[in-house]
């Protein structure tokens, strides 16, 4: 599958879904997920309020107001222009760029912060090298990526969600396989933490998030 090819089933697929979607997963601070405010807010101390920070694949700009909300610089990119609809409706005053997260147009070394929130999850796994890659070129040395996608091996395929004509497979990855890959693209890997499954939640796998920094340079 090309580049074009997955990109633009994603994008077909998320704009269909857009409205749905953002009524499923309310802008409300992660409510019912403290264990993911906690982390969260350890990435966000780590940050720190200075360097601008990236929420890439930002959807309808949830987890985006809540960085905001914690005094971060953030801002959103998203390839699906449904999506970025209802992010700026939502969270007036930030900044939404359409885009692709593989092809990122940002300086090397100009964020603090780049957040992958349950967005590389439609990358196929030979492009995730490419990936982490730009995520390690455009952050700063001594900057930091939050990374969380659900944990497992099979993928999950999303038929017809809320009656919509489309569908895309949602990748599961083991955590110690996407540390390994953060690490060859030269990250520090800070944190890893699964959480488990939760049906309340309507989460039947376990749910991981990983922190890591670009390395300063090492002094001579
Ligand atoms: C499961 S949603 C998560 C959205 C948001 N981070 C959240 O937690 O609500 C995945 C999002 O990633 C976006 N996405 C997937 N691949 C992308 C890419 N290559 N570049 C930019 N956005 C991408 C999709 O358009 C979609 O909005």
């Amino acid at each position: 599958m090309t580049d074009a090819d997955f990109l633009t089933a994603t994008r077909t697929f998320y704009d269909a879904v857009a409205e749905d979607y953002a009524d499923h997963f309310p802008g409300d601070g992660l409510a019912g997920r403290p264990l993911d405010r906690a982390l969260i807010g350890v990435y966000a101390e780590l940050v720190g309020r200075e360097g601008a920070v990236a929420d890439l694949g930002c959807g309808p700009g949830r987890l985006t107001g809540y960085l905001a909300s914690l005094g971060l610089r953030v801002f959103g990119l998203d390839l699906s222009e449904g999506m970025l609809a209802i992010a700026r409706r939502e969270n007036p005053g930030l900044r939404f760029e359409q885009g692709s997260m593989l092809e990122l147009g940002l300086a090397d070394g100009s964020l603090a912060g780049v957040v992958s929130w349950y967005s590389s999850i439609h990358t196929p796994v030979d492009r995730l090298p490419s990936l982490f890659a730009g995520f390690h070129r455009v952050l700063a040395p001594g900057g930091h990526l939050l990374l969380a996608f659900q944990a497992g091996d099979a993928p999950r395929r999303h038929d017809r969600p809320w009656g919509h004509p489309v569908s895309l497979d949602f990748q599961r990855r083991r955590p110690e396989h996407m540390a390994d890959l953060l690490t060859e693209a030269g990250f520090a890997v800070v944190s890893r933490t699964v959480r488990e499954a939760d049906e309340a939640l309507a989460e039947p796998v376990p749910q991981a998030v990983l922190i890591a920094r670009r390395p300063r340079k090492a002094t001579p």
